[in-house]
């Protein structure tokens, strides 16, 4: 029996595909490549093509024997989605739904789903619980509270068990050195501060230092991609031991803010790293820090990359190795 793995080659995906194989685990990978790589893939077998594809999906479910789903083919950029939400509506629901549709005809009855702490928008508590309100303050975070709707009626009528998994910042590379995090345009903090680190970028930009928080600047739960994967795997073997449908947030409950991150990656890579002050980034919540013992106690998940300095250092590690990221853009 194999593990399906749609969006494997991206950044969260590949280290899932990694994780499966250093588990033993048959994994079967099914990717667009629009935005993932090749070289990301670890292992596996793998197919190309898009979920809204009826053909590749009957193709992936007649070949293989699939027993379970990880599910992290998506659009995930924020600005991308106010400006365009059908996009994101059409792409990150509409993909789901055929996947679904397809897991319902081939009788698989297990789906990881990669969510977001986007699904909360402007936080009420803080650090934030499983069953605070979702109030999404864009469209990426409205497609992904969409599925998890969605998600709970299939389960209801097809027997089709869940688990959502909200991830707050995923960030680092695996400990191998071997795959790292390469979007492109780059968007996120820890690889823009490493180009840097690496003369790839003159400065670095901080959106914002008129927040409500200590230095003024955003504050995040930066989580480790591993312990990201570890968790998907513990959620399947839940279900597949009888555990119910479950929600839960990923991070590791501790913030840090922007300055404070610029200033970890200074210690780790002994490198100048130049900083200035720009506007808000438009629709950023100040603070965002997760509760996840929801998930340590039901999952028993344990973060093992559980320091800044540390996933920084794996960031670190893959950046100056791979200066231009993953060659192969597909
Ligand atoms: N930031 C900067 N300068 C930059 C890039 C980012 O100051 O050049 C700041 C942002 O304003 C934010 C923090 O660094 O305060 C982290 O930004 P990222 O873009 O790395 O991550 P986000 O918190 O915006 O986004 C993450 C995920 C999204 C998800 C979102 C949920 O990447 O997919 O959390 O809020 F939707």
């Amino acid at each position: 029996m194999s593990i399906l793995v749609c969006g494997g080659a991206g950044y969260i995906g590949s280290h899932m595909v990694a994780h499966l194989i250093e588990k033993g685990q048959e994994v079967v990978i099914l990717d667009s490549f629009e935005k993932g790589h090749k070289d990301a893939i670890l292992g596996g077998k793998v197919y190309k093509g898009d979920l809204k594809d009826r053909k590749i999906l009957d193709k992936v479910f007649t070949e293989n024997k699939i027993e379970a789903v990880i599910d992290f083919a998506a659009y995930s950029l924020v600005g991308e989605s106010m400006e365009n939400p059908l996009k994101y509506f059409e792409n990150n629901i509409g993909s789901t739904i055929n996947l679904l549709e397809a897991m319902k005809d081939y009788n698989v009855k297990y789906i990881v789903f990669s969510s977001t702490a986007a699904t909360y928008g402007e936080p009420e508590n803080i650090p934030i619980l499983e069953s605070d309100k979702t109030f999404p303050t864009n469209p990426y975070g409205e497609s992904k509270l969409s599925v998890e709707k969605i998600l709970k009626w299939c389960n209801k009528a097809y027997g089709i068990k869940y688990t959502v998994l909200r991830y707050f910042n995923a960030a680092g590379a695996h400990i191998s050195g071997k795959i790292g995090e390469d979007h492109r345009p780059e968007s996120h903090l820890i690889p823009i501060i490493l180009q840097v680190a690496l003369r790839q970028r003159e400065k670095i930009m901080i959106f914002g230092e008129d927040y409500d928080t200590e230095d003024g600047t955003c504050v995040r739960d930066y989580i480790h991609v591993s312990d990201l994967a570890s968790a998907h795997f513990l959620a399947l073997e839940k279900m597949k031991n009888g555990g119910d449908s479950a929600i839960y947030n990923l991070g590791n409950g501790k913030g840090f803010s922007v300055k404070e991150v610029v200033e970890v990656t200074r210690k780790v890579t002994g490198k100048e790293i130049k900083a200035e002050i720009a506007e808000r980034r438009e629709g950023d919540p100040a603070i965002l820090i997760a509760s996840s013992d929801k998930a340590k106690k039901e999952l028993g998940w344990h973060p093992q990359y559980n320091s800044l300095e540390t996933i920084i250092e794996t960031a670190w590690n893959w950046h100056k190795k791979h200066l231009n990221g993953y060659e192969d853009k597909n």
